[in-house]
């Protein structure tokens, strides 16, 4: 059994990760208790101890607004301390997992399009400087995978669908209908984790999102159509919000991410409503 060093197996997506590894791995599983990514003299010597054949990082300071006010500890986390993770890979002959953002991206790019993995990055966030940092950090492994991901929700963790799912017993929810992207379960980034430490493609850079786009707005629409809530869901713009929350770090408008290289490498994963339907069914049970 290959063994595999699995960082942050207790966030949103590690712990689902964990899980599902453990059926195929042997799985070591680490947390900001019991393993610091910014220490990296740990990093280094719990690399070695285990001596694994993957390493995939699920850590990560992922308070989009509190990286703005907490700057220099998001960019230790995000950032700096990927490097020790991409050392410690390298050391051990390992292959690097790094789980990467939409936000490296400065979202200008025309709606009708979708950014591509070769597209250059321009972090316009404090989120996504950090994170741009770290997936530099991460090719420093001589053997990686970035996998960016996007608008990720899945039932371990504080997401997006619970948050509309609260608070649909107001009156209307009023949400932006202007910034664009793949609402992400993280079932299907699991899987497509999986697939490609089945396949081993080609190392580089994988968008790594469901299939499809909307909008945050249609994301909720769809949340309440599904789970049968009458809520009336009134559509905002961008400037609307910020009007209403200043305080608010500002989002790409477009986070289309191209799945093209995915689908080249044999990943096709399951389209953004139909991941929605089948979360639904566990979180509504
Ligand atoms: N959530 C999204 O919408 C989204 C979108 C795009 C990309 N991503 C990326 O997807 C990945 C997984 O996100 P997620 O939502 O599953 O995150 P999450 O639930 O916030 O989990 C991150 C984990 O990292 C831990 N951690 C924080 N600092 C650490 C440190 N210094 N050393 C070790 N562990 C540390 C956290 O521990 P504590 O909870 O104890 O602080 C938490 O358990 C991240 O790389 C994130 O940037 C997420």
């Amino acid at each position: 059994m290959k063994k595999v060093l699995l960082i942050g197996a207790d966030g949103m997506l590690g712990g689902e990760l964990r899980e599902r590894l453990e059926k195929k791995y042997e799985v070591i599983g680490t947390t900001l208790e019991t393993l610091d990514i910014c220490d990296k003299n740990a990093v280094l010597a719990k690399a070695k101890e285990v001596a694994p054949y993957f390493i995939i990082n699920c850590a990560a300071y992922t308070n989009v607004d509190g990286c703005e006010v907490n700057y220099d500890l998001a960019n230790r986390v995000n950032g700096e301390a990927v490097e020790n993770i991409a050392q410690a890979a390298k050391e051990n002959d390992a292959t690097f997992i790094h789980i990467s953002t939409d936000y490296v991206f400065d979202g200008k790019l025309d709606v009708e399009k979708a950014y591509t993995e070769d597209m250059s990055a321009n972090p316009v966030s404090a989120y996504g400087k950090t994170k741009y940092l770290g997936e530099q950090n991460a090719a420093k492994a001589e053997k990686y995978y970035i996998l960016r991901t996007a608008w990720l929700y899945g039932l371990g963790g504080k997401n997006f669908v619970k948050t509309m799912l609260r608070v649909s017993n107001n009156e209307s929810v009023s949400v932006v209908d202007d910034q664009h992207g793949s609402p992400t379960c993280t079932t299907t980034l699991c899987e497509i984790i999986e697939a490609i430490m089945e396949k081993e493609p080609e190392y580089g850079i994988y968008h790594s999102t469901n299939e499809g786009f909307t909008t945050w707005c249609g994301f909720t629409r769809k949340i309440y159509e599904l789970a049968g809530i009458k809520t009336p869901v009134i559509a905002l713009t961008s400037k609307e919000y910020k009007d209403a929350h200043p305080e608010s770090s500002d989002r790409p408008t477009n986070s289309k991410l191209s799945k093209e290289k995915l689908h080249q490498a044999g990943i096709f994963p399951a389209k953004w409503e139909d991941a929605l339907q089948e979360y639904l069914k566990e979180e509504l049970k």
